[in-house]
């Protein structure tokens, strides 16, 4: 079967597959007993950056849980490392930047550095030898961060509730902004190329602080910048946010993004009546169902399922991503049913 023909690149297609492909944010890492294993005595970053680890960290929930897609093992701040940024990621923390990036000389020190000077070569073994694995059977999903929610990091100097200092930046100087956000663009572009051209078949764009902006400054100050990210990227997009619920149709980038992934807040036949049909939505299972009784997980993957049959086609996803204490048996199983029950054809989906 030629790797076009997995369910995932059907969805991304628009084209329904006969059970909907499944694969779950955060897989990679953190729930599963072997990534910890591994990850003993390595920093994040490190990890990231050592090919037949990230490698092997990717595969590990595809062979555990057969789900339709791995996703690169890598982080968002990744590219920034490689830029020569000082960034550590702190355990149960997140992203720590030892210099904020807050005033228009800031912006000046970090837009010197040439985006397209990142050296990939770490990346794209990594890749390549993921690719090799999966062969043709199980695509291979790249990512980037998307501007904002990097410069949500990279303003504060580290996680923050509200994003203050880069929602404030947009309006008090908005040149400097505008090129910071251009720049981050770049430089997450760079970083999605790396991985197409080692073999990822598709890529997520993760805006998961995006939810923090009213409509009026998302479609100001961060849409253009979104797109410029995968601007040239020939795979199909994914385009992820948390909270977006407001401004739904704007994630779709005009139309690049194949795929638009929502938050469990908005029941998905909800999305598609915003989306419209010609885009394929992903999620959204409550992660905080995931500790429930397995009768309550599997009432409600149902429902999910069945409200994710009003699109075109349906990617099973988690609304964010999976939360370091689930049982990996949970997610298993979700897999199992998911693959057990069979999508209703498109039109009568439609009715
Ligand atoms: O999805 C996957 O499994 C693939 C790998 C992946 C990681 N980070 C690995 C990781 C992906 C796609 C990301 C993206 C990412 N990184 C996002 C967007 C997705 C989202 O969840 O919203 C964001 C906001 C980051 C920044 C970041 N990196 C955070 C907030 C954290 C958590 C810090 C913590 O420990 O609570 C990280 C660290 C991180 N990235 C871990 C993993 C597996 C945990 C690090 C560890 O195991 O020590």
């Amino acid at each position: 079967m030629p790797l076009n023909d997995a369910p995932l690149l059907r969805a991304l297609a628009g084209i329904r597959p006969e059970t909907t492909p499944v694969w779950f944010m955060r897989q990679a890492g953190r729930s599963l007993p072997e990534y910890r294993d591994l990850r003993v005595g390595t920093r994040m970053l490190d990890a990231c950056l050592t090919p037949d680890l990230a490698a092997e960290i990717t595969l590990q929930p595809v062979r555990r849980h057969s789900v339709d897609a791995g996703i690169f093992f890598s982080d968002i701040v990744v590219p920034l490392r490689l830029a020569g940024v000082e960034v550590e990621i702190e355990p149960g923390r997140g992203p720590v930047f030892a210099e904020p990036v807050r005033t228009a000389s800031d912006v000046d020190r970090i837009t010197a550095i040439d985006p397209a000077s990142l050296d990939t070569t770490q990346i794209e073994e990594a890749v390549r030898l993921v690719v090799a694995e999966l062969g043709d059977r199980t695509p291979l999903i790249g990512f980037a961060g998307a501007p904002f929610t990097l410069a949500a990091y990279l303003v504060e100097g580290g996680p923050s509730k509200e994003h203050l200092r880069a929602r404030a930046m947009m309006h008090t100087d908005p040149e400097s902004w505008n090129r910071l956000a251009g720049w981050l663009a770049e430089v997450s572009r760079t970083f999605l190329a790396a991985q197409r051209a080692a073999g990822a078949s598709a890529v997520q764009l993760f805006d998961s602080w995006a939810g923090s902006l009213s409509p009026a400054d998302y479609r100001a100050f961060v849409a253009p910048h979104s797109a410029a990210a995968v601007d040239g990227i020939d795979a199909p997009v994914i385009h992820f946010g948390v909270g977006t619920g407001p401004f739904l149709g704007d994630m779709r980038l005009g139309g690049r993004a194949a795929a638009v992934g929502v938050d469990w807040r908005l029941p998905l036949d909800e999305a598609v009546a915003v989306l419209g049909p010609d885009v394929t939505v992903q999620g959204n299972i409550d992660p905080a169902l995931l500790t429930a009784p397995w009768p309550v997980i599997e009432a409600h993957v149902r429902e999910v399922l069945r409200r994710g049959a009003a699109a075109r086609a349906h990617i099973l996803n988690l609304g964010h991503g999976v939360p370091p204490e689930t049982d990996p048996a949970v997610l298993t199983r979700i897999v199992e049913l998911a693959h057990s029950v069979r999508t209703e054809p498109a039109a009568e989906a439609a009715r």
